[in-house]
C-alpha cells in the first residue's frame, strides 16, 4: 500500500517544514539511498574494474549490478547496453558526437525540448551543415501527428524528442513518433529525464534507440546518468571519451576498444553515485510504482485546478491533467516569476523554480513569455496539504 506518510519519513529535509515542489529541476533523496552511498564509503571503498584485491571485487560487483537494476527498471533486452553517465545531457551529448554525421543529414527535434536535447542538434548543424527540423506544437504542447508526418523524410538521421516537458508536463506519443521514424531509417532518442522517475518507462514498447536520464531526478544523487542504446546501435554509437578501462589491448601505436559498457565509461566512474542509483530504483520498486503515479496523479488534477481557480493566473500545458505529469507551469499576471519564487518561499516555504527552465524556445516561441514563469512539480513525498498550501499561498499572492 502506497503511503506518503511513512515515505516522507525516510526524508529528513522534509522535518523542518519545507514544502519541496522543485522535483523538476531536482528531487530529494532518502535515507536508504545515503545509506547505501555510506557503505561504499565504509566497506568497500575501491576502484572498480582495477583490482583483483577483495574490496575491488565487492564494489566493481555492486557497481555492476547497477547496469542491470537499470536494464530491468525500463525494461531493456539483456543484450542493450546500459551506459552510466554524467547525468541526461551527457547522454544526449554521447549520441550527438558518437554518431557520423555528414552534410545533409537530418534532425527532427521539437520546440519543447530542454537546451539539452536542442542545441546539441543546432552545434552539429554549424559543424557539419546537418539540417534541423524543429516541430511545433499547439499552445498546450499537444502535437498534431502530421507535423511529425511532414518533418520526418528519409533523409532524416535522427528524431529526438522529449518524453515530458519539463515546463508543460505534457506526455508525448513517444511510441507512435517511434515507428514513423523507423519506417524512414531513422533513429530515435527519448529525453526521459523528467519522465523516468515518474512513469513506467519501457524502451521495448517505445522501441527507442536512444534514451537518456539522470538519477537525481529519481531520488539518486547527483553526478550519475544513463544512456540506453538499443543493440542495433551500439555499434555505430562512438564514446565521447576513452581512456583507462576503455581498452582490450594498447600497444605503442595501436589500441582497441572493448566491446560493452565499459567503451564509453572512460576512467574512474562515479561509483558511490551509481550505487546510490541502484538504490533510488531499489526504493521506488520498493514503493510501488502503481501507488507513485496514482498519487501523482490525484495531486496533479488538483495542484492544476487549484491554480486555474485563482484570478489573474495563466496555467501552462494540457487541460487535461491525464495527458500531463505532476508538473504546473504558471505565471501570475504583471508579477515577476522570480518574485512569485521568493515569495512562495518567503510567506509559505514553498520551495519552486522560475526563470526560463532551459527552455527558451519553448517559453518564447511558444508561450510567448520570454521573462519565464514560476513551476512547481511533485513527486511520491508530496501531499494534498501541500498541494492546497500552494494554491493559498500563490492565491495570496495573485490578490495581494
Ligand atoms: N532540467 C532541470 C529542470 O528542468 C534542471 O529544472
Amino acid at each position: 500500500m502506497f503511503n506518503p506518510s511513512k515515505i516522507r519519513l525516510d526524508f529528513p529535509i522534509l522535518k523542518s517544514g519545507i514544502i519541496y515542489m522543485d522535483n523538476a529541476a531536482s528531487s530529494l533523496t532518502p535515507e536508504p539511498v545515503l545509506q547505501k552511498m555510506l557503505e561504499f564509503y565504509h566497506d568497500y571503498r575501491a576502484n572498480v574494474k582495477r583490482g583483483v584485491h577483495r574490496l575491488s571485487q565487492k564494489a566493481s560487483e555492486e557497481y555492476e549490478q547497477v547496469h542491470r537494476k537499470v536494464a530491468k527498471f525500463i525494461n531493456a533486452k539483456s543484450d542493450d547496453m546500459i551506459v552510466l553517465t554524467k547525468n541526461t545531457t551527457e547522454s544526449i551529448n554521447i549520441v550527438a558526437n558518437g554518431l557520423d554525421w555528414k552534410k545533409g543529414d537530418k534532425v527532427v527535434t521539437t520546440l519543447i525540448e530542454h537546451h539539452s536535447n536542442f542545441i546539441t542538434w543546432l552545434r552539429l548543424r554549424k559543424r557539419f551543415g546537418i539540417k534541423v527540423e524543429v516541430v511545433k506544437p499547439d499552445k498546450e504542447g499537444i502535437f498534431d501527428f502530421k507535423s511529425f508526418e511532414e518533418a520526418i523524410d528519409d533523409k532524416t538521421k535522427l528524431v529526438a524528442m522529449t518524453h515530458t516537458s519539463n515546463v508543460l508536463g505534457v506526455i508525448t506519443p513517444v511510441e507512435k513518433i517511434s515507428e514513423l521514424a523507423h519506417d524512414h531509417g531513422a533513429l530515435f532518442l527519448v529525453d526521459g529525464a523528467q519522465s523516468v522517475p515518474h512513469l513506467k518507462v519501457d524502451v521495448q514498447k517505445i522501441g527507442c534507440d536512444y534514451l537518456a536520464f539522470s538519477g537525481h531526478k529519481m531520488l539518486g544523487p547527483t553526478g550519475i546518468g544513463v544512456l540506453y542504446m538499443k543493440k542495433d546501435v551500439v555499434e555505430r554509437t562512438q564514446p565521447l571519451c576513452i581512456g583507462g578501462g576503455t581498452v582490450t589491448k594498447v600497444s605503442s601505436d595501436l589500441y582497441s576498444l572493448i566491446e560493452d559498457s565499459r567503451k564509453f565509461e572512460a576512467g574512474t566512474p562515479a561509483i558511490a553515485e551509481a550505487i546510490g542509483l541502484g538504490a533510488a530504483i531499489d526504493y521506488i520498486a520498493r514503493v510501488g510504482f502503481d501507488g507513485l503515479m496514482s498519487h501523482e496523479r490525484k495531486l496533479t488534477e488538483k495542484m492544476c485546478r487549484g491554480l486555474r481557480d485563482i484570478p489573474k493566473i495563466e496555467v501552462y500545458g494540457p487541460k487535461d491533467h491525464k495527458k500531463r505529469i505532476g508538473i504546473a507551469a504558471f505565471n501570475i499576471i504583471n508579477f515577476s516569476p522570480h518574485d512569485v519564487a521568493l515569495a512562495l518561499d518567503v510567506s509559505a516555504n514553498i520551495m519552486v523554480r522560475s526563470g526560463n527552465h532551459c527552455a527558451m524556445p519553448l517559453m518564447k516561441e511558444l508561450l510567448k513569455k520570454p521573462e519565464g514563469c514560476v513551476r512547481a512539480s511533485l513527486y511520491l513525498y508530496n501531499t494534498m496539504n501541500e498541494v492546497n498550501e500552494l494554491i493559498s499561498a500563490v492565491n495570496e499572492i495573485a490578490i495581494s
